[in-house]
């Protein structure tokens, strides 16, 4: 294409080198919806006269049909989608020849690009209502479910399962807000910005941009060519996405333990061991967990590329796109493995009953009694404190201990405190909002049926 130039051709081993073909191409159906737009501004504004548009036109859907058909074989020595589109399109229709007026393949490719991404980014968005969906099923399965909560992986008080989960929705709500910014950051378009300075042909950006679907045109033509934020910012969301995936499926990696033992993993996700016979591992968790690394570092290898390069386009941003792609797919099958996943997961409450028998999680409701008796709670903490461990050195639970026991330490300890020591008791009695009182977990659950 720029033979006018050159006195030799470019070599063999620098087409390779140079070729996108092997990323973009995927990107074809994109780009011929945004040449369509391109040439009807060029239609509509009299560069070109409106029946050759329409030809062009025509000549585009067809090559469209060609490669849906599978007709249609690229080459890479016309380096990328754009330019092998543009070439069919020119054997089928010589006006084709008058596409590329007012344009650059680096308004093109930010055009194509932004397209092809709106698209993935709506899929994902279902994925992800999805998740968020099977979370609040989850969440009503299992609100009168109870479990130790922990903080430093130790016992801290008993919480209902279901508000386990709604802190999960909280979670991936905040990547649903993550992921629309991702689409308003993308929602202006390219076109007309051509290679970097706009263009003496008096194009009209507000049209094209109508028929992409796009808010408006982009402000700024050089900004234009070499913005890569949207994709920086779909970084951003995939990462902390993935981060808190990695997060859940270690929750549930653990409680699958034979030690915790209060989750019930379903057998068609987990796969055994070729040698020990016994095994049941949580191979589909781990892998989740496992890919957060390359979805972070996806991230990372785009804010190296972008860093110091100059205004406006150079050549280093059509590595792009290649893991950016990886990264689409690989967030979209985590979402979706996760998704199934959840809905079939089981938790036996008595296993997790069984662990709050010697730690203790209920000695933060015995001090909030004494505070409800006048006792300042530092007092309290530390009388509480020192009944903890005169238990351990006995080796007695809360539960196992008279009302003599019980004075003998606390004073005030009457049978009033003795009844309300039962982790379904503690549980109900957090009663505050946010908290893990079944009747907020409940309220909970019906505004999040809401907020989806
Ligand atoms: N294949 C290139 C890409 O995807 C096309 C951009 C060409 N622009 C240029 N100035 N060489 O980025």
């Amino acid at each position: 294409m720029w033979h006018g130039r050159f006195k030799h051709d470019t070599a063999g081993i620098v087409q390779d080198f140079t070729q996108s073909l092997d990323i973009d191409w995927l990107m074809y159906d994109a780009d011929i919806q945004g040449s369509i737009a391109h040439v009807r501004m060029l239609g509509k504004t009299g560069i070109l006269p409106p029946d050759e548009a329409a030809k062009i036109e025509a000549g585009l859907l067809r090559v469209k049909q060609e490669i849906d058909a599978g007709d249609f074989t690229p080459s890479e020595s016309l380096e990328d989608v754009h330019m092998n589109i543009e070439a069919r399109l020119t054997e089928i229709e010589p006006l084709g020849a008058k596409l590329h007026t007012a344009r650059s393949r680096n308004d093109q490719v930010a055009t194509t690009t932004r397209i092809y991404l709106r698209t993935r980014l709506h899929e994902l968005k279902q994925e992800l209502r999805e998740l968020l969906t099977v979370i609040i099923t989850n969440a009503e399965r299992h609100k009168d479910i109870i479990i130790p909560g922990y903080t430093h992986m130790q016992q801290a008080q008993p919480i209902s399962m279901g508000h386990y989960w709604l802190s999960w929705f909280e979670a991936f709500r905040r990547d649903m807000s993550r992921l629309n910014f991702v689409l308003a950051s993308l929602d202006e378009c390219p076109l007309g910005a051509g290679a970097l300075a706009g263009s003496t042909l008096p194009i009209d950006r507000e049209y094209t941009s109508e028929l992409l679907d796009f808010s408006r045109p982009t402000r700024n033509s050089l900004d234009t060519v070499a913005n890569r934020d949207y994709m920086t910012d779909y970084h951003y969301f995939a990462s902390v996405f993935m981060i808190h995936v990695s997060r859940l499926c270690t929750d549930l990696i653990t409680w699958n333990t034979q030690e915790f033992a209060f989750i019930v993993l379903p057998d068609e996700f987990c796969t055994g061991s070729s040698m020990m016979p016994q095994k049941k591992n949580p191979d589909v968790l781990e892998l989740s967990r496992g890919k957060t690394g390359q979805i972070i570092g996806h991230m990372i290898d785009l804010l190296m590329n972008l860093k110091g390069l100059p205004m406006t386009y150079n050549r280093d941003l059509q590595e792009d796109k290649r893991g950016l792609w990886a990264s689409l797919d690989t967030v979209g099958s985590v979402m979706k493995i996760i998704a199934s996943l959840l809905e079939r997961v089981d938790v036996d409450e008595a296993a997790a009953l069984r662990g709050f028998s010697r730690g203790y999680s209920l000695a933060t409701d015995v001090a909030e009694w004494l505070v409800m008796k006048g006792v300042p709670f530092r007092e309290a903490h530390q009388q509480v404190g020192r009944l903890v461990g005169w238990c351990i050195e006995n080796n007695i639970a809360f539960g196992e201990m008279s009302l003599s026991q019980w004075q003998e330490h606390i004073p005030e300890a009457d049978p009033e405190l003795l009844k309300i020591l039962t982790p379904r008791e503690s549980v109900m009695r957090r009663d505050t909002y946010g908290g893990t009182g079944f009747l907020q977990v409940e309220k909970q659950i019906q505004e999040a049926k809401t907020r989806i």
